[in-house]
């Protein structure tokens, strides 16, 4: 079974990062500690909400300046060094670091929630091969939902669970063909009826949900890479840690030691970023009181368009194109010229380096010594990061974001390009489902406005009189 891998080459190699990163940039000044908002809130908004503050949460803290990513006010060098992916999740989800007893629970539930045989039948009904593999992860994670949830009962479907049958009749199979209209239903008392809603109204938007997402979306998605390969899913192996088992059942073999560390080390690093459009799209579904995998399935969403997720994919598919660094400088030089933005750079809040591309430059480096294919695209995007960065990024303040080198590092281990970014999804999970807890815990359902930019008390004119 998994334990905390404390001393390893690659928790050397993230201190060392952490290292250089502490040297580059200013310390970090801490936010001014804001207990409770006095809502409601002045603060200057662009489109697209840019700069606009939907909420309040202790989930996670980005420091765009100082380059600096906090999960529950702890450094993801800290974590990256020292934890593993399901100690964070747990950190995420609870707000606190698990005590031995704490984390052990929290991985037995994790190892229960990643089977999921109901669900992959279900997807198995599709064409799985046949679709984008983000569309093949939404829908799954929507049929993880399976069971009806309390938005089900309160639109009248009655629930089995709930219907008291008051004669042979209305027990909800047909006994005599007469058809569902004879059957009668004597609901619950009404007290007894909300008080099974609740409960499955929970179950739909608990942290036992948020649990069943983050461990049966890496199934999936293992599953989805299967397919596509026309193979079989692999069965969870209760043996192994989470990262471990994922890899093993996207990949049909054990992962080494490292392999496994260097996985863990990425979901740790995808797993929250703040309120990008996908955890925002997650919050504005789930403020809604639907239900924790219609929020996740709209994050999935969010993250398919190319301006957010899938950048780590046409990364590869640039450097395989730019052939190899002594291109470099000729390419950049041509892309300037043309005001091309170049995929991997820039970020809405960063503007030095993204400090998980400082974590994934120097994995990707050392995946590339033992691979020259590796080594080759490495050398390309070191060239590359230098060009912009020398020029961009001290103009605009244009650096490598987190999917600049998290390509190389997936592609190192065999994994193919398509799946990069339902990997992202699988990490992204955890901080999705801890911030639409957190959330909901003071719901405001979100209805920003529009302002009205169009014309007024135009007259209708009937068809037969236009022109
Ligand atoms: C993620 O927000 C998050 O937290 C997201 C994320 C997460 O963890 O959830 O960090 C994950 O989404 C990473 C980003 C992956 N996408 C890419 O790498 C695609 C390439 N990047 C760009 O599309 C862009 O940088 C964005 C979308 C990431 C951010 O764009 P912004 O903040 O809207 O910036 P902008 O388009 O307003 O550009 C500002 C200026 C412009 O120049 P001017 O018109 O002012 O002269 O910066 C330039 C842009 O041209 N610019 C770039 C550039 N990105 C912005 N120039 C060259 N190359 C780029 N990549």
């Amino acid at each position: 079974m998994m334990g905390l891998v404390k001393k390893d080459g690659i928790a050397e190699l993230v201190r060392k990062s952490a290292q250089q990163a502490r040297r580059d940039t200013p310390p970090l000044d801490k936010p001014e500690r804001v207990t409770k908002l006095d809502w409601p809130l002045q603060c200057t908004v662009g489109p697209g909400l840019e700069g606009a503050i939907a909420c309040e949460s202790g989930v996670g803290y980005v420091n765009g300046t100082a380059g600096r990513l906090l999960y529950r006010g702890y450094d993801i060098y800290d974590l990256c060094a020292s934890s593993n992916y399901e100690e964070v999740c747990y950190l995420l989800l609870y707000g606190k670091l698990p005590t031995r007893k704490q984390y052990d629970g929290f991985c037995q539930r994790m190892i229960q929630y990643r089977h999921v045989p109901n669900t992959l039948r279900m997807l198995m009904a599709t064409p799985v091969e046949e679709i984008n593999p983000m569309a093949a992860l939404r829908l799954g994670t929507n049929f993880m939902r399976r069971r009806l949830t309390w938005r089900d009962t309160e639109t009248g479907r009655p629930l089995a669970s709930t219907a008291i049958a008051s004669d042979e009749d209305s027990i909800p199979m047909e006994t005599i063909p007469r058809g569902e209209q004879h059957a009668i239903y004597e609901f619950a008392k009404k007290a007894e009826r909300r008080r099974a809603a609740k409960k499955v109204q929970d179950d739909a938007a608990s942290i036992d949900s948020c649990i069943h997402v983050i461990s049966g979306i890496a199934t999936l998605a293992a599953a989805i890479a299967r397919l596509r390969e026309d193979k079989l899913p692999i069965e969870p192996d209760p043996e192994l840690g989470h990262s471990a088992n994922f890899l093993y059942m996207m990949t049909g073999r054990r992962p080494t030691a490292e392999e496994v560390r260097i996985m863990d080390v990425s979901l740790i690093l995808h797993a929250d970023h703040g309120m990008p459009a996908s955890t925002f799209a997650a919050l504005v579904v789930a403020s809604t009181l639907s239900d924790i995998y219609f929020s996740v399935g709209a994050a999935i969403a969010a993250l398919n368009g190319p301006l957010h997720g899938g950048a780590n994919e046409a990364v590869i598919d640039l450097l395989e194109s730019i052939g190899g660094p002594a291109a470099v400088p000729a390419w950049f030089a041509n892309a300037r010229k043309n005001k091309e933005k170049i995929v991997g750079f820039g970020h809405r809040v960063y503007k030095t380096y993204d400090p998980r591309a400082r974590i994934l430059g120097p994995l990707a480096k050392h995946l590339g010594a033992g691979n020259p294919a590796i080594a080759t695209l490495y050398e390309t995007a070191l060239a590359l990061e230098q060009e912009v960065v020398s020029t961009l990024g001290q103009e605009k303040g244009i650096y490598p974001n987190v999917d600049f080198y998290s390509g190389l590092v997936y592609r190192s281990m065999g994994i193919p390009k398509e799946m990069f970014t339902p990997i992202f999804a699988v990490s992204r999970a955890a901080g999705w489902t801890a911030r639409i807890i957190e959330y909901l815990k003071n719901n405001r359902i979100f209805r920003p406005r529009a302002l009205y930019t169009g014309e007024y008390d135009k007259k209708y004119v009937s068809l037969g009189h236009r022109k």
